[in-house]
């Protein structure tokens, strides 16, 4: 089984997945970070050298590999759904999770980042508002949702448990104790 978490820039994907994973005992990827590993450069080199649809299809190409694997929680990239063959990916050989918060949120949450290229503009607000414009409806095609803004990485993680037992879906809990 592969816990795949979407969402925006910000909305927690990589801390939420680093727990999740944790409490499932499942492993972990982060597609960001592998792409980062393999090349050697940070998105924000990958961006500026190679331009958008560069990394985008590094970023495709990484899906397709880790659709294969199991046990796993990946926390994806703010901009994977743009490509409709990673959604049908998605939907079909994982369970998405979305991560919602609000731009406000969001701005707070990345104001400090440098590595988000995509909000390396003079107004990140206004750009966040732009891209969430586009992006809403790519997002809103899954199903399992969970707003963040208030809630702590614990609970988001509880929420998430939570939504994929009422789906159904079974999965084993690591004890708390260890
Ligand atoms: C992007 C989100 C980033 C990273 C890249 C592009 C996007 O990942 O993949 O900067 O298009 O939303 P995070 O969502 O982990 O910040």
């Amino acid at each position: 089984m592969i816990l795949a978490l979407i969402g925006f820039m910000g909305t927690g994907k990589s801390s939420v997945g680093l727990e999740l994973a944790k409490r499932l005992n499942f492993d972990y990827s982060d597609t960001d970070n592998q792409i980062e590993k393999e090349t050697g450069l940070t998105i924000s080199e990958i961006f500026s050298k190679d331009g958008e649809a560069y990394f985008r299809n590094l970023e495709s190409d990484l899906l397709n590999d880790l659709s294969k694997s199991s046990d796993l929680v990946l926390s994806t990239g703010g901009g994977i759904v743009l490509s409709s063959q990673n959604r049908e990916l998605l939907q079909k050989k994982t369970i998405p999770i979305l991560l919602q918060a609000s731009a406000e949120e969001i701005f707070n949450r990345v104001k400090d980042d440098s590595d988000r290229p995509l909000l390396s503009v003079a107004d990140p607000l206004e750009k966040i508002n732009q891209l969430f414009k586009k992006r809403t409806k790519f997002y809103n095609e899954f199903d399992i949702k969970i707003a963040t803004d208030k809630l702590t990485i614990e609970e988001v993680v509880n929420q998430i448990i939570g939504k994929i037992i009422v789906k159904g879906i079974s999965i084993e809990e690591v004890s708390k104790d260890g």
